[in-house]
């Protein structure tokens, strides 16, 4: 390559604050001297947006928040074309790779053409599976799958519960693309009996294609819970070894004994979001602050076990995410595809909060 081709025009999607839209940012990069010795340059191929995406930059208020261009984007996918001197062998040039570059207001995002990341400090990167189907496609559905399948990961593995065909699981917001990823995990690799969704009525067979054996609607007449216990009692339905929450609800708290098996058996009620559903079109800062969460899960008096999990990149869950991928256990589903300078549409997509699976960007 000659020296002018190594000089490139990066795109990123980034934003200051919550007073400035997203936009794009470009920068020259010199593709031989733009990474350390622990650092590898990927040609990204795909990205997906996440809601931590949208929040983060709604929650930037200009008074505490720097001018620099904090950049949108984790989930990846793509190709390898420059590595440091000191980066593991494992990783080289032309190899095809996804994860979750794990940032907060960083100037380095998945929704750019390029990524540099350092492959000691981001853990959650693997190599894409070659899978029977693979074709153009790979890459948008190799991003489409690390943090949701991250943020299911610990609720199913990390509560030291074993589960079997007499399991019995409830999912709040059975449709959120974590529970897409949360049911195949629990019915394709953990064979749990049976798992119970609460979504949409539009959603119901949506949902069953994924995995889920029943679904409540919450938008039919009566509470979630009554909705719950009748769907329980018509089915023959024992109480919950976990109860899954990845939309946000404290519909089940009052009534928990009647749904949840007794805390000496090591059931569990865990979330990912919290008591109230997040605004995806305004995300409040309270709201995204757990601090009911300590009480709740090390009060000594509580009632039933409780667990706040966040998405933590790291090596286990992306190996069994790959391995699932290969042995063809764990499809991400898509909800669409937009090209970087569609991002504000992908972006609004993602907020209308209908989507059905990833909202995928590919840079061109
Ligand atoms: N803790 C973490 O590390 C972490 C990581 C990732 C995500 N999260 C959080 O987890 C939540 C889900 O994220 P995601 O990316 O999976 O979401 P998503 O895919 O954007 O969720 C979209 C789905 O939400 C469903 N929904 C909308 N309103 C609902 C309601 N009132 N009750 C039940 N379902 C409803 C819709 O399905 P229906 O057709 O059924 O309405 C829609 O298809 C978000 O709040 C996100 O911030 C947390």
């Amino acid at each position: 390559m000659s020296k002018e081709n190594n000089i490139v025009t990066k795109r990123t999607v980034t934003f200051v604050n919550n007073a400035t839209p997203a936009t794009i940012t470009e920068t020259q990069l010199d593709l031989d001297h733009c990474f350390g010795d622990d650092e590898i340059v990927i040609a990204i191929k795909a990205a997906a947006l996440n809601p931590v995406d949208f929040a983060l930059h709604e929650l930037s208020y200009p008074r505490f928040t720097s001018a620099a261009p904090k950049a949108y984007g984790r989930d990846f996918a793509g190709v390898i074309i420059r590595r440091g001197a000191k980066v593991d062998p494992k990783w080289q040039v032309g190899d095809k790779v996804n994860g979750s570059f794990n940032h907060i207001y960083g100037p380095e995002g998945s929704l750019s053409n390029y990524l540099i990341m350092n492959t000691k400090k981001q853990l959650a990167i693997d190599h894409i599976p070659a899978t029977e189907d693979s074709d153009k496609d790979e890459f948008i559905h190799a991003a489409a799958w690390p943090l949701v399948f991250g943020t299911a990961y610990p609720a199913l593995f990390k509560c030291g519960q074993t589960f079997n065909k007499d399991s019995r699981i409830l999912v709040i917001g059975a449709s959120t693309a974590v529970s897409n990823a949360f049911v195949q995990i629990a019915k394709k690799q953990l064979n749990v009996g049976t798992v119970v969704g609460i979504c949409n009525s539009a959603s119901v067979d949506y949902n069953k294609s994924l995995g889920f054996d029943y679904l409540v609607p919450y938008n039919q007449e009566g509470t979630i819970p009554d909705n719950v216990e009748k769907l329980m009692k018509e089915n023959n339905i024992g109480k919950f070894d976990l109860i899954f929450d990845s939309v946000g609800s404290s519909d089940f708290f009052p009534v928990m004994d009647k749904f949840l098996k007794p805390r000496t058996e090591n059931s569990y009620y865990v979330t990912v979001v919290g008591d109230e559903k997040i605004n995806y079109k305004h995300p409040s800062l309270i709201g995204a602050i757990p601090y009911k969460v300590p009480f709740r899960t090390y009060n000594p008096w509580r009632k039933f076990n409780f667990a706040h999990f966040f998405c933590v990149p790291n090596k286990e869950w992306v190996d069994l995410g790959t391995r699932m991928i290969e042995t063809g256990k764990y499809t991400p589903p898509i909800d669409s595809v937009f090209k970087l300078d569609q991002f504000q549409e992908a972006i609004d997509r993602l907020k209308s909060n209908r989507a059905k699976g990833k909202v995928i960007i590919t840079p061109n």
